[in-house]
C-alpha cells in the first residue's frame, strides 16, 4: 500500500464552483472574492477579512500595517515554518527569536516576558510587535501574550495560517490579536490551491490590506493610480470559489480530520517511546493541521523515516528550527544550542500522513508500519485484518 503524506478534500461543490467561474468571463476582483471573505469573517467573527495570495504575503502585509519597518525588532518563534520569520525579514526588521514551551511547542510567555524587558530596555521603540505562531493547530497561550504587548505597546500578529477554526479559551484564533493570518495551501485544513487570508477588526488595517494587496490602490483610487507601494498579492477568482466553498465546508472538515487523528491516537497509545499529539490545557477547540508525534531519544527518527518509505509510508521532521536554516544562521551567527527546546522538539517530531479523506485502513496501516520499523507490536488490531479474518 502507498499512503499519500496529504490530500485535499474536494467534493462536486467546490470542481461546480470553479467551473462556474470558467463559463463566465470575471477571473479576478469579483464576487467570489467578497463571498469568500464575508464567509471566512463570519466563520472566525472577525469584523473584516481580506484575501490574498498566500499565508506568507498575508504576514508580510500585517507586519507593513502593524507599521514594522527597517531595524525595527519583532518577538517570534524559531518554531515554525519559516514564512512566519521571513515575513519579518521582508520589511528589513529583524525576528528576536523566543523558545518555545515544550507541550504544546508555542511561544513560552516566561521567555517572551523576560525577552520583550531586556529588548524593550535595550532598543526602546524599535521593538514593535509579537508574532506568535500557532503551530500544528492550536493556538499559543494568547492571554499572556497580549498582556506583554499591552505593557510594552506592541502589535500581536497571529500566525494562523496552520489554525483556521481553532479556539482559544473561546476565542477563534487569528481574532485574538490585532490581526491574523491563515493560509490555504493543499495540505492546509481547507484550501484554495494557493492563497491565504488576513483578518482584523481595525477597520483602518482593513483598507490598508485592500489597498497593498492591489498595488497600492486606494478604493477611491483610478486603476492606474496607486497611492503607496504595493504589491500583487491578490486572490483569483478560482481560489476564491474553491475556497468559498470549502469554508461554508469547514465545520465538516475539521470534524473528519479530527475523527483521523482520533484513529491514531488509539493505535499508538500502546507504541514505547512515541508521544502523541494533544490539545493544551487552553485549547477549546483543536482544528487538526498535521498529526506529529514526537520520538524518545532511543528511536533514530531518520532510519525509522527511510523505513516507513520503504513500507510506502511518507514521514517528515517538523519543524526543522528557524534559527538553524542556513540564511539564518549566515545572516544573525545563530548556532546550536541558542534554543534547546526547539531544537529537542525539532529533532523528535515526526509528521505522519493526515488528511480529512484519510481512511481507517489507511491509518492502521500507517500505525502498523510504524510498530514494525520500531520493532514494536501495536495494541489495537488493525481493521483491515479485523475485517479479512
Ligand atoms: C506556520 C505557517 N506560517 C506561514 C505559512 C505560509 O503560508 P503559505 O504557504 O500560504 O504562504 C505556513 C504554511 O505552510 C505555515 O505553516
Amino acid at each position: 500500500m502507498r499512503i499519500p503524506m496529504c490530500e485535499p478534500d474536494i467534493t462536486a461543490a467546490e470542481r461546480e464552483a470553479v467551473d462556474e467561474v470558467l463559463r463566465g468571463t470575471t477571473l479576478s476582483i469579483g464576487p467570489r472574492l467578497e463571498l469568500f471573505e464575508r464567509r471566512i469573517a463570519a466563520y472566525v467573527g472577525a469584523r473584516h477579512a481580506a484575501g490574498v495570495s498566500s499565508g506568507t504575503a498575508g504576514l508580510h502585509l500585517c507586519m507593513l500595517a502593524a507599521g514594522v519597518g527597517e531595524y525595527d525588532l519583532v518577538l517570534t518563534t524559531p518554531f515554525s515554518f519559516v514564512a512566519s520569520a521571513n515575513a519579518i525579514m521582508y520589511v528589513r526588521a529583524r525576528p528576536v527569536f523566543v523558545d518555545i514551551e515544550p507541550n504544546a511547542l508555542t511561544i513560552d510567555p516566561q521567555r517572551l516576558a523576560d525577552t520583550a524587558r531586556v529588548v524593550s530596555r535595550r532598543h526602546g521603540r524599535r521593538l514593535k510587535a509579537i508574532l506568535p505562531v500557532h503551530v500544528f493547530g492550536q493556538t499559543a497561550d494568547m492571554d499572556p501574550i497580549l498582556e506583554i504587548a499591552e505593557r510594552h505597546g506592541l502589535a500581536v500578529i497571529e500566525d494562523a495560517c496552520e489554525a483556521i477554526g481553532a479556539t482559544y479559551k473561546g476565542r477563534p484564533a487569528g481574532t485574538i490579536g490585532d490581526a491574523g493570518a491563515f493560509a490555504f495551501y493543499p495540505n492546509k485544513q481547507m484550501t484554495t490551491g494557493e492563497g491565504g487570508m488576513v483578518v482584523t477588526n481595525h477597520h483602518g488595517w482593513d483598507a490598508l490590506f485592500r489597498s497593498l494587496r492591489n498595488q497600492g490602490r486606494d478604493v477611491f483610487d483610478g486603476w492606474l493610480a496607486h497611492s503607496r507601494l504595493g504589491y500583487n498579492y491578490r486572490l483569483d477568482e478560482l481560489s476564491a470559489a474553491l475556497g468559498a466553498v470549502q469554508a461554508q465546508r469547514l465545520d465538516e472538515l475539521l470534524e473528519k480530520r479530527a475523527r483521523v487523528a482520533a484513529w491514531y491516537e488509539e493505535r499508538l497509545a500502546s507504541l514505547e517511546g512515541v508521544e502523541r499529539p494533544g490539545p493544551a490545557a487552553w485549547t477549546t477547540r483543536m482544528s487538526w493541521f498535521v498529526y506529529v508525534v514526537r520520538l524518545a531519544p532511543r528511536h533514530d527518527r531518520d532510519r525509522l523515516i527511510r523505513e516507513l518509505e520503504a513500507r510506502g509510508v511518507p514521514a517528515r521532521p517538523y519543524f526543522p528550527p528557524i534559527h538553524l536554516q542556513p540564511f539564518y544562521r549566515g545572516r544573525f551567527g545563530l548556532r546550536p544550542g541558542d534554543f534547546p527546546v526547539t531544537e529537542a522538539a525539532g529533532a523528535s517530531c515526526l509528521a505522519l500522513p493526515f488528511f480529512g479523506t484519510m481512511r481507517e485502513e489507511q491509518v492502521d496501516y500507517v500505525c502498523g508500519a510504524l510498530a514494525e520499523a520500531l520493532g514494536l507490536e501495536p495494541r489495537t488490531e488493525p481493521a483491515a485484518r479485523r475485517a479479512v479474518g
